[in-house]
């Protein structure tokens, strides 16, 4: 058995904030963030908005785009750094609003989440023998940000994607290889220290700000491009696949010049590279779903296309998968 795409679908908040709004927040200027990270505008979930009603959203447009019901779906997987609750996982919230019963778990591999829980979904659901897995990455990054720090404000954004897996025969379309790796050494490059189990939260945490994400973007700069060259070759590998062979590069979207860099190294043109960055930042496990949602309905991506995705983020985590775009 083989897992293919069987339906997609996103969500993002109407709120937008744009460069010229953080210019008014912090020391910045809509010149530096566009050449340094290629980002216009995010968006930014309103009151009321959570990680899991954007979950749901997506989650119910993936289940219509496929052409099934929710009773169809045999497992749910949420990718998330900014779960519902710390108890229970994000997954009870996404089921319920999804009216399921079937079995969910959160994956928190940072921005490298989605392709986690990619892997893990098609593998449950091929040795599982499921018919259905909806795999959901989803984030209220605004929600962890420290509005004061310009070197996270400007980058990170809110948004939900969801696809829905489907079980296929074995020389169908679908996920033809995959490689996934973690660097536990550089856990301080990019981290939220309070509120587990080695800081709680105490007012003091909280009057130092552990409450909110901090990253040395240099550093996390320059481990991504190698990490994202180095995975996606492994997973070409596997899928036994040249890189000449892929229609669509699809990195997670984290900064223009990360993507870039990696396209090059690579030797894919930026032409075969989606780029959705400018538009809503750096959304984290959904920024990959998110930005193959938008490819997939401008018809860009379509059946029979060779698509790489790559992930990377904090851990340092990081993931690749190989897939023929489309279903058996
Ligand atoms: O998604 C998970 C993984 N995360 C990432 O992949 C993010 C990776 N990192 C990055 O994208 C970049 O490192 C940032 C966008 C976060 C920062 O860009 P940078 O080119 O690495 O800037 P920098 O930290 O090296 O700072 C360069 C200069 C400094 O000024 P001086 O010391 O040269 O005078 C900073 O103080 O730019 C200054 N700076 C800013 N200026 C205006 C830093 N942030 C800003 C800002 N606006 N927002």
């Amino acid at each position: 058995m083989r897992a293919c795409i069987a339906g997609w679908g996103a969500a993002v908040p109407d709120q937008r904030l744009t460069n010229a709004d953080l210019e008014q927040l912090v020391d910045t200027s809509d010149k530096w963030i566009v050449e340094r990270t290629g980002i216009r505008e995010r968006r930014i979930a309103g009151s009321g908005e959570t990680t899991a009603s954007l979950a749901v959203e997506a989650g119910t447009a993936a289940i219509k785009q496929a052409g099934i019901t929710p009773e169809d779906i045999e497992l749910l997987i949420v990718a998330t750094a900014t779960p519902e609750q710390p108890i229970p996982h994000t997954g009870a919230f996404v089921g319920e609003g999804l009216g399921l019963r079937c079995g969910s778990f959160d994956i928190n591999a940072g921005c490298a989440g989605f392709v986690y829980e990619l892997v893990a979904g098609a593998a449950m659901l091929t040795v599982g023998g499921l018919g259905h897995v909806l795999v959901i990455g989803a984030e209220t990054l605004s929600r962890i940000v420290d509005p004061t720090d310009r070197g996270t404000c400007i980058i990170f954004g809110d948004a939900a994607a969801a696809l829905v897996l489907e079980a296929a025969p074995d020389d169908a379309p679908g996920i033809l290889g995959w490689d996934l790796g973690c660097d536990g050494s550089a856990t301080g490059l990019l981290e939220i220290q309070a509120g587990g189990s080695r800081l709680p939260s105490t007012p003091e945490t909280i009057a130092a700000g552990q409450q909110f994400i901090k990253m040395q973007g240099q550093e996390v700069f320059r481990r991504a491009v190698r990490a994202v060259v180095d995975s996606a070759t492994v997973a070409l590998e596997h899928a036994n696949v040249g890189v000449d062979d892929i229609d669509w590069f699809i990195p997670h979207q984290a900064n223009v010049r990360i993507l870039e860099a990696a396209a090059s190294r690579l030797k894919i043109p930026m032409e075969r590279t989606i780029v959705n960055l400018d538009r809503f930042g750096n959304t984290s496990a959904a920024s990959i779903p998110l930005a193959i949602a938008e490819a997939a309905d401008e018809g860009r991506i379509t059946d029979g296309d060779l698509v790489l995705l790559s992930g990377f983020g904090a851990g340092m985590a990081w993931g690749s998968v190989v897939l023929r775009w489309g279903r058996a």
